[in-house]
């Protein structure tokens, strides 16, 4: 599938995506509107190869939506509901997040799994919904410590990718990126090759996450299965920030 000097290779070849994941942060809009002025600083001369998302708090979506008008980076959701409208007091539709500008949500972080009881039932619906609207996903997939420590990892990511992608096709497929935590890329591209096919698993972006900084960001990206990453933490530091997207 790839070619032995793949490696040396990688950053001519390969488009690297690499969003920020703010979570429930930072406390305030001023705050929020500071860190990403200095993040569309700092990205003005990053490389073509290098694409950028941020996905931010729902309520910040629509001001920080309004400054990245006319700049490389693109915003996303951390999360959808299941259904696109109704009675569902609190919750935030996929329609209303692509009227806002996003182009892309995140499902199935394992935040939403384990704080809010996200099921991968309830992920596919997420998933089949982003896809419907037009929108990209990514889809975050992993293992729990119990699950890792019990050498599970490999059982427990590929039923979440079958049920999380669960009815999609392969052109929807085109549309998704996966984010897995611990180190297990070769294992996703393996499953996508034998589940869809091997121009899938080729195409597909695989995004690595879980303490990504600018001090490990050339290792994590140099593994071949390994197209992007998903920043925590350190998005939260502009200058860290600047040196993850710099780290060519
Ligand atoms: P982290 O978070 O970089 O702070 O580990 C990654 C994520 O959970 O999205």
């Amino acid at each position: 599938m790839y070619k032995i000097n793949y490696i040396h290779f990688i950053y001519m070849d390969k488009v690297v995506t690499i969003a920020a994941n703010w979570k429930m942060n930072p406390s305030t809009i001023d705050d929020a509107i500071h860190l990403i002025r200095h993040i569309v600083e700092s990205s003005k001369n990053v490389p073509i190869n290098v694409k950028i998302i941020v996905f931010v708090p729902f309520s910040y979506i629509h001001p920080i939506s309004k400054i990245l008008q006319n700049t490389n980076i693109f915003i996303g959701a951390q999360d959808c509901y299941t259904e696109i409208s109704g009675a569902y007091t609190g919750a935030v539709s996929v329609p209303m997040l692509k009227s806002l500008g996003c182009s892309y949500i995140l499902a199935g972080h394992s935040e939403r799994r384990q704080i809010f009881n996200d099921t991968n039932q309830i992920i596919n619906t997420k998933v089949k919904l982003i896809l419907k609207s037009e929108l990209k996903c990514i889809l975050c997939i992993g293992e729990n410590r119990d699950e890792y420590e019990g050498g599970l990892n490999k059982e427990i990511c590929y039923k979440q990718l079958s049920e999380c992608l669960l009815d999609c096709n392969e052109e929807q497929l085109g549309k998704v990126i996966i984010a897995y935590e611990p180190i297990w890329a070769i294992g996703i591209r393996n499953w996508i090759k034998y589940t869809y096919s091997e121009n899938a698993a080729e195409k597909i972006c695989i995004q690595y996450g879980g303490s990504v900084n600018p001090e490990n960001i050339y290792d994590v990206l140099n593994q071949p299965n390994v197209n992007g990453v998903l920043v925590g933490g350190a998005s939260l530091d502009s200058e860290k920030f600047s040196k993850i997207i710099h780290y060519q």
